[in-house]
């Protein structure tokens, strides 16, 4: 029996009630597949242990987590403690230490789910982001001179290694070649004359590599104009880091919704662990109600049972969360329902029983 060791770091606001619900699913499909077993090992690291203790995890957290197979993440930020602390000293932390290079990001419009466009059919919206994940605007480096002068003047580099742009870059032309997709670049090359010049070049280049693979290149701008008003014109999608970021938020807007919105940070060498996240935050607006819709959650541990190598699990969690929002019997208020998290969470457990 294959024993996987899994981390879980719930977190802040709803991130612990999410992912209450995506341990047990986690742990249903475990049982009914009966290959492998999971055994899950909670960190309480988060704002309230920053509160505790004036650290987010403790000095030897990357080691502990170190040990583990994957680390399962809720969300992290909570006011009362600066986000840039909160998430710099805790997620980013992670995501760089464990050169978590690959932020992989379904933004899949699923038969049910609510879509604020006009005109725009269920198959139209598929895409699959890989966002930059270990550098880029998201760098760390810096400087604040003069503070709390006249002259103050601060300093936020992004940086661009090339190999940091080709191996995300090469990763993405894999998919778009095994999946047999077209890859569309996202840069700004027009106005960002270092950082994503190189990009495009970079993109270039390893575009050589695979003649087969139809490419792509959109300016960020109107990258994101097009997802709202034509967006199956994106398939597989390669971008930096922060333009990860901001688009996968307006794929979530376009795809139910941040509820549904999963992500995966992945290690591809499996050198360290990868970590599974929804793409939202904490947020605090519904924490403590148990009305956060869990689902997100749940897909991205579907995409852990992905990356472990049970793609037929990884599938049947899509088309099951499908299933719910085709059913309407248990979603959350988000998806106009009037469940709670825990019976959101307990309608997956019993169709995956099916
Ligand atoms: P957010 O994603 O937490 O919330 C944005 C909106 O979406 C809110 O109205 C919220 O109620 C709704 N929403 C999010 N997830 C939902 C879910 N599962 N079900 C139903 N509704 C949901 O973004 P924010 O408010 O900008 O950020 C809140 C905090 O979370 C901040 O501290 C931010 O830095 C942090 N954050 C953390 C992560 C992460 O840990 N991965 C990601 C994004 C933001
Ligand atoms: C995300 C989040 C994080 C990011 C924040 C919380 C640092 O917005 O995972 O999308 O920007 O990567
Ligand atoms: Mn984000």
């Amino acid at each position: 029996m294959k024993i996987y060791n899994i981390a879980v770091i719930a977190g802040d606001g709803i991130g612990p009630e999410v992912i209450t619900e995506a341990v047990k699913v986690l742990k249903t499909i475990a049982k009914i597949d009966g290959r492998f077993e999971m055994n899950f090992t909670e960190f309480p690291w988060g704002c309230e242990y920053y509160l505790k203790t004036g650290e987010m995890m403790p000095a030897d957290g990357i080691d502990i987590l170190s040990k583990y197979d994957a680390i399962l993440l809720g969300a992290v930020g909570y006011p009362g403690v600066p986000d840039h602390i909160s998430l710099r000293d805790l997620l980013l932390r992670i995501r760089h230490s464990f050169d978590q290079y690959i932020n992989l990001r379904p933004v899949k419009l699923l038969k049910g789910a609510p879509c604020p466009l006009a005109n725009v059919k269920r198959e139209d919206i598929n895409m699959t982001f890989i966002r930059e994940n270990s550098e880029g605007e998201y760098s760390g480096s810096g400087a604040w001179l003069y503070k709390d002068q006249p002259e103050e003047v601060v300093i936020q580099n992004s940086v661009f290694s090339r190999k940091g742009c080709e191996r995300v870059i090469r990763y993405a032309f894999e998919l778009a070649k095994k999946e047999g997709r077209s890859l569309t670049s996202v840069s700004k090359g027009n106005a960002l004359n270092y950082s994503m010049v190189f990009w495009d070049q970079i993109f270039e280049e390893v575009s050589r590599e695979y003649p087969s693979v139809e490419t792509r290149h959109l300016l960020v701008d109107a990258a994101s104009m097009f997802m709202v008003r034509d967006p199956k014109r994106f398939e597989i999608v390669v971008t930096s880091n922060l333009f990860g970021d901001i688009l996968t938020d307006l794929g979530a807007a376009i795809s139910g919704g941040m509820g549904l919105a999963a992500g995966a940070n992945l290690n591809p060498e499996r050198r360290y662990p990868s970590m599974f996240e929804a793409i939202h935050g904490s947020a605090p607006d519904i924490a403590g109600k148990n009305i956060a819709n869990p689902l997100a959650s749940i897909w991205t541990a579907g995409q852990m049972l992905d990356f472990f190598g049970y793609e037929e699990w990884g599938t049947k969690v899509v088309d099951s969360i499908e299933q719910m929002l085709i059913e309407k019997r248990a979603l959350t208020p988000d998806l106009g329902g009037t469940a709670s998290t825990q019976e959101c969470g307990d309608e997956m457990v019993r169709i995956l029983g099916m």
